[in-house]
């Protein structure tokens, strides 16, 4: 089969990991799961003690950041400099404060960077917000994966276990709320993507689906 740049876009907990990771077995593919990029700027932000809108402190911040993404056994791992902060970034906290910042250009236009770099390659798949619109306007096979705020705040709530569902659910609100609202790349289907809404349908026939389209 040709070698193909996939894209998976949608919003928080509409299953765009699990498919990926799915979809990157069945084809020998690789994933590269984007959120982690910004929720790596967030980290570093809030080590600094940046707000979330200090725009100038952001691009400073920025230029001397060293983010990168590598593949091991244990699956995807993020790294800034030579410290893996992997196990960090999945905070609450930070998970807001990611969706903060990603509405910032410097934040955007340094992350842009990196993802285009990572997709000189081919065999693999980009889970995101704006793969298929921004990053990657040409990529050969685009996805949006959408489901309720209800089934999405559900799945969330049972991966974590610290918070309750309606603190889940209302965080939830919000970052869709300011990820599909910000003026740079908000999210949003590309017009040639193929819309799956995943409420009724389990992960592996949400996997199944993408795969008889991708062949
Ligand atoms: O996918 P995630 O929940 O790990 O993403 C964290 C935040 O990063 C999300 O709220 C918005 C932002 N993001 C983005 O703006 N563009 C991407 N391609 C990926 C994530």
């Amino acid at each position: 089969m040709k070698l193909l740049l996939i894209t998976i876009d949608g919003p928080a907990g509409a299953g765009k990991t699990s498919v990926s990771r799915m979809l990157a077995a069945r084809l020998g593919y690789s994933v590269v799961d984007t959120g982690a990029l910004y929720r790596g700027v967030a980290y570093e932000a809030n080590r600094a003690g940046l707000q979330p809108d200090d725009d100038e402190g952001l691009e400073k911040l920025c230029s001397g950041l060293n983010l990168k993404l590598i593949q091991t056994e244990k699956g995807q791992r993020l790294l800034s400099g030579e410290t893996d902060i992997s196990d960090k970034i999945r905070t609450p906290e930070i998970t807001m404060l990611s969706s903060a910042v990603s509405a910032r250009p410097a934040v955007r236009a340094y992350l842009l960077k990196i993802q285009r770099e990572i997709g000189r390659e081919k065999c693999l798949i980009f889970e995101g917000r704006d793969m298929g619109t921004v990053v990657f306007p040409d990529a050969d096979v685009k996805f949006f994966l959408t489901a309720s705020l209800k089934t999405r705040s559900f799945r969330r709530y049972q991966e974590l276990t610290s918070q309750p569902l309606e603190a889940v659910a209302e965080d939830m609100k919000r970052r869709d709320k300011n990820d599909s609202r910000r003026a740079l790349s908000p999210l949003q289907p590309a017009h040639d993507a193929v819309i799956i809404d995943s409420d009724d349908l389990s992960l592996e026939a949400v996997a199944e689906k993408m795969l008889s389209y991708i062949k």
